[in-house]
């Protein structure tokens, strides 16, 4: 059987630009969302992963889902994000921590993968990471 593997420097498929694009674009769009409908990303992940309860909560969001009604950049949204566990740990850190590089906090805080292994191993409804940020908002108010 022929077996193509791509070179090791070419990994594009796997960039982390790409990765956002193809799992988190369709509604996330660039970053900006949708007004109303899903919330903006461009410039909140740096400072929601600013606290180890933010980083806890961004991998719980991929791990889990949320399902609102929340507040982001002011405006309210009460829709559902799907769950995002066909994800590998280190997949969905690294679309986390570069949405977290597009923000203006340098260095921009990391998530890692152990991050996200934390928040897969602790299987939450939807709905209760709506009430997991909603704790986080009175701890460190969220952006
Ligand atoms: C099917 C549409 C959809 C896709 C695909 C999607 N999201 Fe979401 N996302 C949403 C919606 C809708 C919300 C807000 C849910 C609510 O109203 O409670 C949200 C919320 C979030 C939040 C929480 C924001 C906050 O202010 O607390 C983060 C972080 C997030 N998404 C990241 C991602 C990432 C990263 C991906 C790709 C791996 C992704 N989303 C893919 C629709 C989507």
């Amino acid at each position: 059987m022929a077996v193509f593997m791509l070179p090791a420097g070419c990994s594009r498929h796997k960039s982390p630009h790409y990765l956002y694009g193809s799992n988190c674009g369709i509604c996330h769009h660039g970053g900006e969302g949708m007004a109303g409908a899903v919330p903006p990303l461009s410039g909140r992940i740096d400072r929601i992963a600013a606290t180890p309860e933010g980083r806890a909560y961004l991998a719980a969001v991929l791990m889990n889902g949320v399902s609102g009604p929340i507040r982001a950049a002011g405006m309210p949204y009460s829709a559902e994000m799907p769950l995002f566990r066909y994800l590998s740990d280190q997949e969905a850190a690294t679309i986390l921590s570069w949405l977290s590089q597009q923000g203006q906090t340098k260095p921009a805080p990391e998530i890692k993968p152990e991050d996200i292994a934390a928040a897969r191993a602790h299987r939450i409804s939807a709905g209760d990471v709506a009430e997991m940020r909603a704790k986080l908002d009175l701890q460190h108010p969220l952006p």
